[in-house]
């Protein structure tokens, strides 16, 4: 009996110490009144990791009915938190640096982009050299690249851009097919290099430097972002070629100093660009800077070209409009393109921001919260999200939302023009293919202006026939484009083919164009 009494109390005094210790912690550290998101439900550890890499988009359609605007994911040891639309991303869009940072999630960039710039140094290093970049691509850069272009080329009021159009698609013939993916993404990496790069580069370098750049794209694979040091053979390529690079650009940048020799482009730019304290640029942050410049810029707008087209040639009225703008412009000023005469093509502006909208290249936008925070969402929900979650949003994913858009997935430039303008309607942060707020980007108006001067060309200058079925997106890609080969390969499984006829921009104007169907 005595045992069991003692067995009895032992017991006694394990749960009471238990309920005790229970009620001082709840006394000490009440409950979590925290809100926090709904999470999408999956297999323990791994299986939010498996469907985000499987597809985010696809998961974000799956969940976003079932969840709101506002959910989080569970990644391994990660939490990444979707912020879906505008009423619940304008926080995304606009925290400072301390409370939403792009440090830790675009810290993959560094190998490539190379020591001492962007994502490599502290935020206001990098507020500077963003002013660089605000600085080189301001209007009236633009516009004097524009005319530096035209002076060299000795060619009166015709924009370089096209006169390297023009020696380009003249290896096109009168008519035949070529693989449009890859031919525009010959022609930007062209024109980005002569703006960007610099003269040297397109004229006498282009070729080593164009298969150094591809050196650096192939280095950056879906691994890189866990792993930028992996000692993989793409890695070791990545790291020569960046070697090789800053070797380029530090000899075109003293044989400039030297000569005392000034451009017009962006290289000459950042040569001159100087900190606050006075300090010059170095020449590796001047090859840092400009390999970001064509990493954010050159894929980017060269899916965003084949895009326009292939949307152009798909919806015969769109393309009507823009081959009848372009005509009514060249009534107005002849053959002459500028800077101010691409800026009145608002029809075409228009088919390309609707081709950008279904198709934004950066699928995916990331920050890495520092804070705690709030959010409350269209339906009135409000949430926490605690610091140390990945915040993210899909320009992909919200670019179509139908509270938003009318007949989303339609290719309807017309929804951008005035009297409706649904991009407005719903307020900033409706339309997020260029980012938005403090990070926004800044080479909008420069990929505008390349894009529009390519498919101006185009339009005033050839007949075409999409002759492939319409292309398919490659998910796997980093920077989200179209599928093909893109080897230039015409008779290849998946390439993007077009019939073209030639016609002389003369007869364009008040003329009836020929058709050349297959
Ligand atoms: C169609 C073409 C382009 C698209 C769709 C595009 C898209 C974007 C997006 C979505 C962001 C925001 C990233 C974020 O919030 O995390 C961004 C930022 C940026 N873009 Fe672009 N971009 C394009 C062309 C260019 C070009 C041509 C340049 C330069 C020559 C450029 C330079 C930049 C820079 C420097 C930033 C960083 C801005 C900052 O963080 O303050 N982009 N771009």
């Amino acid at each position: 009996m005595d045992e069991t009494n003692k067995f009895y109390n032992v017991g006694l005094l394990v749960v009471a110490t238990i309920v005790v210790a229970k009620l001082i912690s709840m006394l000490i550290m009440p409950r979590s009144t925290k809100r926090l998101p709904p999470v999408i439900k999956s297999l323990p550890l791994i299986g939010g990791l498996v469907r985000f890499l499987k597809g985010p988009i696809v998961m974000l359609r799956e969940e976003y009915p079932k969840l709101g605007s506002v959910f989080t994911v569970n990644l391994v040891n990660r939490k990444i938190t979707f912020f879906i639309g505008p009423e619940v991303s304008a926080h995304f869009f606009k925290a400072s640096e301390s409370d939403l940072s792009q440090q830790e999630v675009y810290q993959f960039n560094v190998p490539t982009f190379g020591p001492g710039v962007v994502f490599d140094v502290d935020y206001s290093i990098r507020q500077e050299q963003f002013r660089f970049f605000t600085e080189a691509l301001r209007v009236n850069k633009l516009k004097s690249y524009v005319d530096q272009m035209v002076a060299e080329a000795e060619i009166t009021a015709v924009l370089q851009m096209c006169s390297d159009f023009q020696d380009y698609f003249s290896k096109w013939g009168d008519s035949g097919e070529v693989d449009l993916k890859y031919e525009l993404e010959h022609l930007i990496i062209l024109t980005a290099s002569r703006c960007l790069l610099g003269r040297e580069v397109r004229d006498k370098l282009f070729d080593d430097v164009s298969a150094l750049f591809h050196d650096l794209d192939n280095g950056m694979l879906p691994i890189s972002v866990l792993f930028p040091y992996l000692p993989i053979p793409a890695h070791r390529r990545r790291d020569q070629a960046r070697k090789k690079l800053a070797e380029i650009f530090s000899s075109i940048i003293s044989s400039r100093k030297c000569a005392g020799k000034s451009e017009n482009d962006m290289l000459q730019c950042f040569i001159e660009s100087k900190y606050k304290d006075g300090r010059p640029t170095t020449d590796s942050e001047i090859t840092g800077l400009l390999i970001a410049a064509l990493f954010a810029g050159q894929h980017t707008s060269s899916i965003t070209s084949t895009w326009t087209g292939a949307y152009l040639l798909k919806n015969k009225q769109f393309l009507s409009a823009v081959v009848e703008e372009q005509k009514n412009l060249m009534g107005k000023h002849g053959k002459k393109i500028d800077h101010d005469i691409l800026s009145e093509m608002d029809t075409l502006y228009r088919c390309i921001k609707e081709a950008l909208r279904l198709h934004p290249p950066l699928i995916m936008l990331l920050r890495s919260s520092h804070s705690d925070f709030s959010v409350r969402t269209r339906e009135g929900k409000e949430y926490d999200i605690p610091k140390g979650h990945i915040v993210a949003t899909s320009p992909a994913f919200a670019n179509r939302l139908p509270h938003i858009y009318k007949n989303p997935d339609t290719y309807d430039p017309d929804r951008f023009s005035p009297g409706r303008e649904e991009d407005k309607v719903a307020g900033a942060f409706s339309y997020i293919s260029f980012g938005g707020g403090r990070h926004g980007c800044l080479g909008e108006p420069f990929a505008y202006l390349q894009i529009k001067a390519i498919w101006s060309h185009l339009l005033r200058n050839f007949e075409l026939e999409l002759k492939s079925p319409f292309p398919e997106i490659d998910w796997n890609a980093m920077v989200v484009g179209v599928k093909g080969k893109g080897d230039g390969a015409v008779q290849a499984e998946g390439t993007f083919c077009l019939i073209s006829r030639k016609i002389l921009v003369d007869k364009l104007a008040g003329l009836k164009l020929l058709l050349h169907v297959l």
